[in-house]
């Protein structure tokens, strides 16, 4: 997966798991605190606000939830998802099964990252995410349809000549993504010009197959914010 490639793969998860995710996400996040939990060993699945968060690597707005392999969910997300972490892993020339484990291997474990970005004031800034042995791609799967849920913004990268690419037009939910994850890429504004409503849970959904390094590993650097000029970790 050379950098300026991008693949789609279509329907992977069906309409009625992704609406059934997202109407489960939006009540925890309804009715639970959200707060920052550091990635270690034994965390808490755990939701957090990030609202342009200094704390955080990459500037950004959105609600994240965050479940680890030693954690039991009603879903068992690690379970139905697991199909993703191989491929994942093949084309990393891995295991396919590293990082799913019930502890950390080489200082790293997966995280299943469900991101929202609310209508009117979801984003993230433009970053390189850390690319070292334990992650190549990360792929993203789309969980809303640009046209219904959200009208506009979404994910963009820099194109093979210097030129933005807007990619949420051609993807629908269901459907995953895979780039090169030091390729530049963030979420453009959505639907700018909007009320934010963090409880009303409209905008734009996606669910990341992160592959993290502990808080406590300082041997792989950290995403770096290439519109701040902050170095840091998402
Ligand atoms: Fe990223």
């Amino acid at each position: 997966v050379q950098q300026g490639d991008i693949f789609i793969i279509r329907n992977v998860v069906s309409q009625k798991l992704i609406s059934n995710i997202i109407e489960y996400l939006s009540s925890v996040g309804r009715h639970s605190f959200p707060n920052y939990v550091p990635i270690l060993r034994g965390s808490p699945n755990s939701h957090r606000l990030n609202i342009s968060d200094a704390r955080a690597y990459v500037k950004g707005c959105f609600h994240q939830f965050s479940f680890y392999p030693w954690n039991q969910d009603v879903f068992n997300f690690f379970g139905i998802f697991k199909n993703i972490y191989y491929l994942k892993n093949a084309i990393n020339g891995k295991p396919i099964d590293k990082f799913l484990g019930l502890e950390p291997e080489d200082g790293c474990i997966a995280r299943l990252s469900f991101q929202f970005y609310p209508s009117g004031s979801g984003y993230m800034n433009m970053h390189s995410d850390p690319v070292d042995h334990h992650q190549l791609v990360v792929p993203n799967l789309m969980m809303s349809n640009m046209g219904s849920d959200f009208m506009s913004g979404g994910f963009c990268t820099i194109g093979k000549n210097n030129q933005k690419l807007m990619l949420d037009d051609n993807i629908r939910a269901g459907d995953v993504v895979l780039f090169n994850a030091v390729m530049p890429h963030g979420v453009e504004l959505i639907d700018g010009g909007q009320e934010c409503d963090w409880l009303s849970f409209r905008g734009r959904w996606i669910l990341l197959f992160a592959t993290n390094k502990l808080a406590d590993n300082t041997n792989i650097r950290n995403a770096v914010d290439i519109e701040s000029g902050l170095g840091g970790s998402n």
